[in-house]
């Protein structure tokens, strides 16, 4: 069993780069089914949720092949419909998108039920309501998920979100690229991999109009065609370094960023007195160890809205900062199966409804711990490179679905951080 082990209380200083975007990464491979030819995909990040997406690809039939540049060629003129493995789709949330994709492309779609991090209920209803607003229908046989538009084939139609659905916008884009007609989707996520995913399947000859907007328009077209796509930076990796960095004190240049994706972290750590500047594709965050920081309270909210996906990080470093400060969950239910982690280091932290009450203590102290998922896993990494003593981190397999590297971008800037192999069970 691989582990994390940190010794806390290395400043970090020198610089990190950061990879292409998990969350547009996914769809944008999904959506490549719709292109019945070779597209290449730069800028991949090496997570384990992208190679299992290429690794469902792959068993559908698309020929993938992975480059050391980082790049992916993939060629989806055949493509078995209804094929993908229940048992990797079952693994990650993304694999919805084959949904969409494969309705897109075959009028119907069978996939087996997504898995994903575990934050209460992950309903798919607003997905469902985009797909028969397009004419299809939906169905359940044996745990899978199946769809299908008929004879008559999907026809664009108005699609009004009840809540601006990351997932749900992006299958409605999908279905709807090469559906007959134009649909309009209201309240629609606007967060930068929307715009990714759009902006891919125009180049690849889509006609997708207002995309990071709430309203996005779609005519369909009836074919597409490969393209050569690179991946935008991860804000949320980046984010994730911001506040390591000012957790463990230090001066740390975060590069490969577009800063504008990062203004909500940018100003949260500005108010609790931490130094962040900015450059064209860069950020510096810097905070000397003996420097007091101020409380702050966070709500998590759709994009321009503060990211839930940097909530817990967030959280992490505020257990350390003397004073109350609140973290309001706006996005998910339960996105609090961390905070457990978090205490057994040290840190007061209280749950009322949605909001995470923090009350800063002097120190944390290391221990035995697990990453429970992808963002609570990085904030028990930023809660251990702040703590006195040595942290073990069980269950790093949920850290490596979304952080390329993580150990070997932190040692880098001076953390003192190994992977170990343990022969415990976990
Ligand atoms: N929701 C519904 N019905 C639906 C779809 C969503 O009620 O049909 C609700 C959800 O229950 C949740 C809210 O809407 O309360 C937001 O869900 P959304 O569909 O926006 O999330 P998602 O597409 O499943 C993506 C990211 C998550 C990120 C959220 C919000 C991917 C693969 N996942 O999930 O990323 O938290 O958007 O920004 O893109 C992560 O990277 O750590 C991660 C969890």
């Amino acid at each position: 069993m691989e582990k994390i082990v940190i010794n806390g209380g290395a400043p970090l200083n020198g610089s990190i780069t950061i990879g292409g975007m998990k969350n547009a990464a996914l769809p944008v491979i999904f959506a490549s089914i719709l292109v019945e030819d070779k597209c290449v995909i730069e800028n991949l990040p090496n997570v384990s949720d992208v190679t299992r997406s290429l690794e469902i690809l792959e068993a559908m039939g698309a020929v993938v092949e992975r480059r050391a540049d980082g790049s992916v060629s993939i060629d989806t003129t055949i493509i078995n419909q209804g094929s993908s493995p229940a048992e990797i789709v079952g693994k990650l949330r993304a694999s919805t998108y084959l949904l969409g994709a494969e309705l897109a492309r075959f009028g119907k779609a069978r996939v087996g039920w997504p898995g994903g991090c575990d934050f209460g209920i992950r309903p798919i209803d607003q997905h469902e309501k985009g797909f028969e607003r397009l004419g299809a229908t939906v169905s359940r046989d044996k745990g899978a998920i199946c769809l299908d538009a008929g004879d008559a084939g999907l026809c664009g139609n108005s699609v009004y979100l009840d809540f601006a659905s990351v997932g749900a916008t992006i299958n409605v884009m999908l279905a709807a690229a090469k559906a007959k007609g134009k649909t309009i989707i209201d309240n629609a996520a606007r967060e930068p991999h929307i715009v990714a995913v759009a902006s891919f399947l125009n180049a690849c000859g889509a006609k997708i109009f207002g995309a990071g907007t709430s309203i996005i328009k779609i005519e369909g077209v009836e074919e597409l065609h490969g393209c050569n796509y690179a991946i935008i930076p991860d804000m949320i990796e980046a984010g994730t370094y911001m506040v390591a960095a000012a957790a463990a004190g230090g001066s740390v240049e975060i590069k490969n960023v577009i800063p504008k994706h990062l203004e909500t972290v940018t100003s949260k750590l500005r108010e609790m007195g931490v130094d962040v500047d900015e450059y064209d594709d860069s950020v510096v965050v810097s905070r000397a160890p003996e420097t007091k920081m101020e409380p702050v309270n966070i709500k998590t909210l759709p994009y321009p809205g503060f990211p839930t996906d940097m909530h817990p990080q967030f959280a992490a470093i505020l257990t350390i900062v003397d004073g109350t400060s609140k973290v309001t969950e706006g996005v998910w239910d339960n996105r609090f199966r961390y905070t457990d982690q978090l205490r057994r280091m040290g840190a007061n932290i209280s749950i009322a409804g949605k909001t995470a009450i923090i009350d800063g203590v002097e120190k944390l102290h290391g221990t035995t711990t697990t990453s429970v998922d992808l963002r609570g896993g990085a904030a028990v990494v930023i809660a251990a490179l702040a703590a006195e003593g040595k942290t073990e981190i069980g269950s790093i397999q949920t850290l490596k679905r979304g952080y390329d590297d993580l150990v070997g971008k932190l040692k880098a800037v001076g953390a003192d951080i190994e992977i170990i192999i343990t022969d415990d069970d976990e």
